[in-house]
């Protein structure tokens, strides 16, 4: 192992961007249909993994939401929660906040109940026996009405304690921001933060619509910024965080290669960009490997690194002391390595 990828191994991390959904991995997918007597479409886990060749976000989803069909019960919301966060733990991710589609699995005819109990009863366990910290996301989907999710946050206020913003993900073309602004008003009277998925395959105007409409804290992705300068200048000007996904981008062909990204460069014209995972199970990686394949792929120096740690500290939805902690793991990471340790 080099000295770059030894400092990313012991990097400690924050993430950002991680739908919850997207880190069922298939041998779970598998023992979680035959635990609820669910026929797959596939017959393998090998069968699975070849079925995710992705031409674009509309493709993945259709696959995604397929498999999401196997959570049925509490303790399946449990189990995959427990396992992303023990893939935290290896990874060195000290505080993570990650999404959940409660219309997924409502329009199933799952409770929301039953959704929200397993995953923070993991959260919760996370907590305490790891020492990861948590935040919880509520998306709605947009290519569902804004009635829908309406409803989808009425049904969340009971939960509101649990749930420190709301999100908006599924298929971004044709579902512009402007459609959920409503939703979005009476989220943030509610006392819910915001953020939204933006400029991922849609226009850089729906980075604009999710700032100045539903006055979101940080752009999910957000990559297609770089064909508005203004915007790009705006979003240094106001230092609002992007979570991007590299390795998502590529599986879902938002840059050919990797080597195409522009997180590098959004990066050194001092955008406030972070790596995230997304889907790990569907994308080839968690934040780990997405650390890795894009510090060699576009060769990030451990300044650079340290921008992007540093920046998702600064960009999490954290109380002053955990905060204050995490940036103090970082600046001793960064002494190590600066000491030739890794
Ligand atoms: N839901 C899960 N992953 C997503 C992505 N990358 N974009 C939009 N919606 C999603
Ligand atoms: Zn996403």
């Amino acid at each position: 192992m080099d000295s770059l990828d030894t400092a990313l191994s012991r990097l400690p991390k924050v993430e950002l961007h991680m739908h919850i959904e997207g880190s069922l991995e298939p041998e779970l997918m598998f023992e979680l249909a035959e635990r609820n007597g669910i026929k797959l479409p596939w017959g393998s886990v090998e069968e699975i993994r070849q079925a995710y060749e992705f031409s674009d976000l509309q493709s993945f989803l259709d696959i995604y939401y397929a498999g999401a069909d196997v959570l049925r019960t509490e303790q399946d919301f449990f189990d995959l929660t427990w396992a992303y966060l023990e893939r935290c733990r290896s990874d060195k991710v000290r505080h993570t906040e990650i999404f959940f589609d409660p219309q997924t699995h409502t329009y199933r005819g799952i409770a929301f109940e039953t959704v929200i109990e397993g995953i923070t009863r993991a959260l919760d366990e996370g907590r305490e026996q790891l020492g990861i910290s948590s935040r919880l996301i509520m998306c709605f989907l947009r290519h569902l009405s804004a009635e829908a999710a309406i409803e989808t946050l009425e049904q969340a206020l009971p939960w509101q304690r649990h749930i420190i913003a709301v999100g908006l993900d599924s298929s971004e073309k044709d579902h512009p921001p402007e459609k959920f602004q409503a939703v979005f008003d009476r989220a943030r009277s509610e006392g819910f933060l915001t953020v939204a998925h933006a400029g991922e395959e849609g226009p850089a105007d729906y980075i604009r619509q999710a700032l100045d409409l539903l006055k979101v804290r940080r752009i999910d992705h957000g990559v297609r910024c770089v064909d508005d300068p203004d915007l790009v200048a705006r979003l240094i000007a106001e230092q609002v965080p992007l979570t991007v996904c590299p390795l998502s981008n590529i599986k879902l062909r938002v840059f050919d290669k990797l080597e195409d990204h522009n997180l590098a460069e959004l990066l050194r014209a001092g955008v406030c960009v972070t790596i995230n995972s997304d889907d790990p199970a569907y994308f080839g990686g968690y934040i780990g490997e997405n650390f890795s394949a894009t510090a060699s792929a576009l060769n990030l120096s451990l300044a650079d690194i340290d921008r992007l740690a540093r920046n998702a500290i600064q960009a999490a939805f954290l109380d002053a002391e955990r905060r204050e902690d995490l940036l103090i793991e970082l600046d001793n990471w960064r002494e190590r390595c600066e000491l030739g340790c890794g």
